[in-house]
């Protein structure tokens, strides 16, 4: 098995290069890749670390030789936000990094799968399903949009409200990653929300990320959490595709397009990918006007992308 990081060097790819050296199946190859020059001395510093896991680094312009014969490639180059920014203002220079690198993914490594976390995720993964399309490998079994962020975020707001072991705390969220689009099912949760305190951590979990922006003033978005949250994703398709039944998390794919090409929602994964997207069960009154009051915008930045990589 190879796992493939680009953007490695970056915040978030160095916690999650962290976290896959420690916790990847023993034999797993894990390559980092980045156009920061420091990138194979990342590498050199994890290869320290004691565990069956080999880890090669590369920089320069060509991911071409840290993406061949891979089974599983995780994106998160390009830049991160800073106060004042929504998601969509990083489109004008993420747009661009995101095609060309699923660009050399659809040349070098064409059935892997691939999970972007790069933002705006909304749009971001319709440029890489538009790109796998013109290149003819696009199987939408393949391609996630990394949305597991919110999952984790949504387990510890909630357990720190109820007083409860965030790990025994599920919540599941669907929608999209941006905003409004970023739904919660707390009504799933196991805990009572009466319809303003629902409301209330709805919106703190749609505005977290802005938190961190902040709380980081002008260093950077959230990178340890999501390096976490990216190495729990990348785990469980290391699980699926190694065999492992049950297996399913949270993200964005392209499914049955009833309320917009790209959803979010649980998905059960299996050796070639998505093996099925799982219904999401009945929502609260509330959640329903909130997705339906979230399906332009989510639309609209679907758009955006398919349109990027059209003109
Ligand atoms: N999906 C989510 O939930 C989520 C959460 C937080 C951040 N993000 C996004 O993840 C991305 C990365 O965030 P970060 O904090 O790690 O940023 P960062 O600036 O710390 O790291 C980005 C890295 O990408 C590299 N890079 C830029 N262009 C590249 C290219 N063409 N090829 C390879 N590498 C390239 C840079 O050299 C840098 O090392 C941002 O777009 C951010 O908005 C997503």
């Amino acid at each position: 098995m190879k796992v493939v990081i680009l953007g490695a060097a970056g915040g978030i790819g160095q916690a999650l290069a962290l976290l896959l050296k420690t916790e990847l199946p023993s034999g797993t190859e894990l390559s980092l890749y980045d156009i920061a020059p420091v990138t194979p001395g990342v590498a050199a510093d994890l290869s320290h670390i004691p565990t069956p896991v080999k880890v090669e680094g590369y920089s320069g312009e060509d991911p071409s030789p840290a993406l061949l014969n891979a089974d599983i490639v995780l994106i998160s180059a390009g830049v991160a936000r800073k106060p004042g920014m929504d998601r969509s203002d990083l489109f004008n220079i993420n747009a661009g990094i995101v095609k060309n690198l699923v660009s050399s993914c659809a040349d070098n490594c064409p059935k892997a799968l691939i999970g972007i976390i790069t933002n705006p995720v909304n749009t971001t993964v319709a440029i890489a399903a538009e790109v796998l399309k013109n290149k003819g490998v696009y199987d939408p079994a393949k391609l996630f949009g990394v949305t597991t962020l919110d999952v984790i975020r949504s387990s510890t707001f909630v357990a720190e409200v109820f007083n409860k072991d965030p790990m025994d705390v599920k919540v599941p969220v669907i929608g999209g990653h941006s905003g409004i689009t970023i739904l919660p099912l707390l009504s799933q949760s196991g805990f009572e929300f009466s319809d303003d305190d629902a409301a209330a951590m709805t919106k703190r979990i749609q505005n977290a990320g802005t938190e961190v922006v902040d709380a980081k003033a002008g260093g950077g978005s959230a990178t340890l959490s999501m390096g976490q949250a990216a190495a729990k994703f990348g785990l469980s398709l290391v699980r699926a595709l190694n065999g492992e039944k049950d297996v399913i998390e949270c993200t964005y794919v392209e499914g049955s397009g009833e309320l917009a090409r790209f959803f979010a929602q649980p998905v059960l994964l299996g050796k070639n990918g998505v093996e099925k997207i799982l219904n999401y069960g009945t929502l609260s009154d509330f959640e329903q006007t909130t997705l339906d009051d979230a399906l332009d915008t989510l639309r609209s930045d679907i758009k955006i992308g398919e349109e990027f990589v059209k003109y």
